[in-house]
């Protein structure tokens, strides 16, 4: 079996603002990385899964100072917003930094000294345009109609002493080290909006700003009238949260990144900047970052300030949290914007959870009960046309899946497990098992129908529980299995004929009941 991915896999999200309330957004990348951590670790590969919240700079001091709270006290506060969402998601992370952890902090300035030391840091005047809610400089040539570029709000003009980074003698190495790496930045049109940045120059980078603008964040080691920009403090999160383990060689060692996921919207920090911070201070570059697009919401961008918020926790309630991860990975293609309705929630829903998987299972395990008294009678030697294509499908589908999570086409790995259900319902529809359950000599046929088409719910099972881990294993349970008991490794999970002779179907409730359209929606 070929599985494409790398022998560890180190996978982060970016780290959230600690003043935002998570929106589906934030949900999206969060269960993404969850969903390609477990789809490794099923394919037996050791895998960490970083996520965190961005807790230094303007904007949170200024959220704090609104809030009548100092500004780690309202980090606290906030904090468990994200983290009671991911635990209510079904979301298992190895760990969740926070860029306030002591940790991180005395790693960030351990690297702000190895630069200064190595002479890659320097001080000089400074004079721009600055962004507040970006927390971004930007020159002149930089402002649209002499507002932000990105965000299009207004910038004030500022004129200091601050500390640079050499950024900007790191361009002709990182063009080539993108060229030679195709992967390194996903999907192609981020990397080539990236090396079209490039080409117009790199400047160096503003790496502080003086206390007597900014307090909260990390103070300079060689400087303490400075704090850190928050960037340069929030990128090195991916390393300093496994710093502990970053030694050299040996199972521990993470660090790289295999992939770092995140939004559009962060493309330059993590594609320009992040990997000259690391090449300057001799740390290894991740292997991938891929963006994703946005949700949006009527063709608009979801932000708190326009209040078209989409609350993941609304959906998950109402239509179960391993359904909502369903929708999001299958009808999301990584790197494309997409419009979040709720009416494609339902129709998806309905049409594969309840109509396909659902029902299949629900099909199965009642004829086993009615027909067999509950008990699977693995077939004697039968092995039909019919049988062999669904033998055929199944290790198809358990060989297509490996690839498809390692070009990180999660969609097209559900697909082609919903492919595999679908299978198993034409396949009961042609075989008819009602109909020889009528006639005492098609006995064994019967048998090997219901085998084949509970072996393949289950193998599905298996595919599927990165996805959907909670009603994967009911799933499992309703066929009389456990993912434990099935064996340890991909193989041997995958394998055709697991479920035992003689063992016990015990089915259960309705997997994924049928979804009704909220009043408001229906037209
Ligand atoms: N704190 C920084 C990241 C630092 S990483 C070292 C940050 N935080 S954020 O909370 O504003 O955004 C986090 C992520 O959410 C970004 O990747 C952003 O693209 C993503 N999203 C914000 N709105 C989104 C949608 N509407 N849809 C999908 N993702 C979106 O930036």
């Amino acid at each position: 079996m070929k599985i494409t991915t790398a022998d560890r896999f180190y996978v982060t999200t970016p780290i959230y603002y600690v003043n935002g309330i998570p929106h589906i957004g934030h949900a999206y990348t969060t269960i993404l990385a969850d969903v390609l951590t477990r789809y490794h670790r099923l394919f037996g590969k050791p895998a960490y899964f970083l996520t965190g919240t961005d807790e230094h700079g303007l904007k949170i001091q200024q959220a704090a100072d609104t809030a009548g709270m100092g500004p780690k006290a309202y980090c606290d506060s906030m904090v468990g917003n994200f983290m009671e969402l991911w635990e209510r998601l079904g979301i298992r992370y190895d760990r969740f930094i926070r860029t306030t952890d002591d940790d991180h902090i005395a790693y960030v300035q351990e690297i702000l000294q190895r630069l200064w030391e190595a002479g890659e840091i320097y001080s000089s005047p400074y004079q721009g345009w600055y962004c507040i809610p970006d927390e971004r400089f930007w020159t002149e040539k930089d402002l649209v109609e002499g507002n932000c570029p990105e965000c299009g709000r207004p910038v004030i003009e500022l004129e200091e002493e601050n500390y640079f980074f050499k950024m900007g003698s790191y361009r002709e190495w990182l063009v080539e080290h993108i060229e030679a790496n195709p992967d390194f930045i996903f999907p192609v049109t981020r990397k080539n909006e990236v090396l079209g940045f490039l080409r117009q120059g790199l400047a160096d980078l503003c790496i502080s700003r003086p206390k007597s603008r900014l307090e909260w964040g990390i103070p300079l080691p060689f400087d303490s009238k400075y704090v850190t920009y928050v960037w340069f403090d929030a990128l090195l999160n991916y390393v300093s949260a496994v710093a502990e383990t970053a030694g050299p060689g040996g199972e521990e060692n993470w660090w790289p990144a295999d992939l770092h996921l995140i939004g559009k919207d962060i493309v330059t920090t993590h594609c320009v900047y992040w990997p000259t911070m690391l090449k300057a201070a001799d740390l290894p570059l991740p292997k991938r970052i891929a963006a994703h697009g946005w949700w949006l919401v009527e063709e608009e961008k979801m932000s708190k300030s326009r209040g078209n918020v989409v609350r993941p926790l609304d959906l998950a309630q109402q239509y179960g949290v391993d359904a909502f991860r369903y929708f999001l990975m299958k009808d999301m293609t990584l790197g494309q914007d997409r419009s979040f309705s709720e009416v494609d929630l339902v129709r998806r829903y309905n049409s594969d959870l309840a109509n396909d998987l659902g029902n299949a299972l629900s099909r199965v395990t009642k004829m086993v009960q009615r027909y067999r008294g509950g008990l699977l009678n693995p077939p004697d030697g039968l092995d039909e046309a019919p049988e062999a294509e669904m033998k055929e499908v199944a290790t198809r589908v358990k060989e297509s899946v490996p690839d498809a999570i390692g070009a990180l086409e999660v969609s097209r790995a559900v697909d082609e497990v919903m492919e595999l259900v679908r299978a198993t319902n034409r396949y009961l529809e042609s075989r008819e098992p009602w109909q020889l359950a009528k006639d005492e000599q098609k006995g064994n046929l019967l048998d090997a129908t219901l085998y084949t088409a509970a072996e393949s719910l289950r193998l599905a099972g298996v595919l599927l529980s990165p996805v959907m881990p909670a009603k994967m294993t009911e799933l499992l349970a309703q066929l009389g299995i456990t993912l434990e008991e099935a064996g340890g490794d991909y193989e041997s999970l995958t394998a055709w004929g697991v479920l035992a002779a003689g063992g016990s179907v015990p089915g259960g409730d309705s997997l994924f009941p049928r979804a009704e359209l909220p009043e408001d929606l229906q037209d």
